[in-house]
Formats: structure tokens, sequence, C-alpha cells
């Protein structure tokens, strides 16, 4: 019995001090340059989908608004207090004052690309609704969180 507790206690010992080390496994710079990444890729899938959409071919343009949505969700991981300068990041510091405002606009990001997914289906005006669900976003969040360049 009493080994037995011997070696549960060096089990989680040993997962608390490892834990530390995989919580903190990307250096900053990773973490920077991740996120300026992931933004990237979004602008890059965000005129594709205007392109496709201009020429009406909209199962092409949904694949991309889903991984759009999914690189939303990954980036609210992205913003750890540690990382509010080097490596050129555009950050602005009001991410880390207004944090709850911030990950809401994120998730919000997020969500209206799923809705945009639904809408194409039914919507009149594409250029309309792509404005609303997915440009308008990027700017809401860019004019307070972003500096301007
Ligand atoms: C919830 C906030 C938020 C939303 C929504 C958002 N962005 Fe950003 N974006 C940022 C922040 C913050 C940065 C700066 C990241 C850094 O430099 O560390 C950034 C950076 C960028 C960059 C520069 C990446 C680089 O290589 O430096 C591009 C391009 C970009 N965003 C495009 C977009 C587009 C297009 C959309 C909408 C489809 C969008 N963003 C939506 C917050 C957001």
């Amino acid at each position: 019995m009493k080994q037995k507790i011997k070696i549960i206690q060096t089990i989680i010992f040993i997962f608390f001090i490892s834990f530390p080390f995989y919580a903190n496994a990307m250096t900053v710079e990773e973490i920077i340059k991740g996120r300026k990444a992931m933004f990237s890729e979004n602008y890059q899938n965000a005129k594709k989908i205007s392109i496709l959409l201009k020429s009406k071919k909209i199962e092409e343009a949904k694949p991309l608004m889903k991984k759009i949505s999914d690189n939303y969700k990954k980036l609210l991981d992205y913003f750890p207090e540690n990382t509010k300068e080097g490596f050129k990041t555009e950050a602005l510091p009001s991410i880390w004052e207004n944090k709850d405002e911030f990950n809401a606009l994120m998730q919000k990001a997020s969500d209206d690309m799923i809705k945009l997914a639904k809408a194409i289906d039914t919507a009149e005006d594409l250029r309309a609704v792509q404005k609303e669900l997915m440009w308008s976003n990027c700017t809401a969040c860019h004019s307070r969180f972003r500096a301007p360049h």
C-alpha cells in the first residue's frame, strides 16, 4: 500500500514539474511568427473566397471559410502575455488591456465565417453578405488592436 502511494506521488510530481515545460513549449518567436502566418493565410483565403464567389463557385468557397474559422479559433491561444513585443509584431498593447473584448471579436469572426458558409446558399447579394460576415470583422479588430501601417 505504502509502495503504491509512493509511486502515485512520484507520478504526480513528475507531471507537475514537466507540465510548465509543455505549456511553454513554443517560444515567443514561434508564437508571433505563427500568428502572423495564420493572419496572412486567412487574408489569402479571404481573397480567394471573393474571387470564387464572383464567379458563383459557392461550393468551392465553403472549405476556405471553414479554414479561416478554424484559424481564428487557434489564434485565441496565440496572444499570451509574454508576446507583447518583438519579432515585428503589430499587435497593440490594447489587446492585453481588453483581452475579453479581443477574444470575443476573434470568436465572433470565427462564428461569422460558419454563418457565411450557410448564408451564401440563399444570399441574393454575395458581396454584401461577405462584407457583413467577413471583411467587416477584419476592420473592426484592426482598427483597435493592430498598429496602423
Ligand atoms: C480579432 C482580431 C482580428 C481579426 C478578426 C482579424 N485580424 Fe488581422 N491581425 C490582428 C492582429 C492583432 C494582427 C497583428 C499580429 C502581429 O503582428 O503579431 C493582425 C495581422 C494581420 C495581418 C498581417 C500579418 C503579418 O504577416 O504581419 C494581415 C494580412 C491580417 N491581419 C489580415 C486580416 C484579415 C484579411 C482579416 C479578416 C478576414 C483579419 N486580419 C481579421 C487582429 C485581427
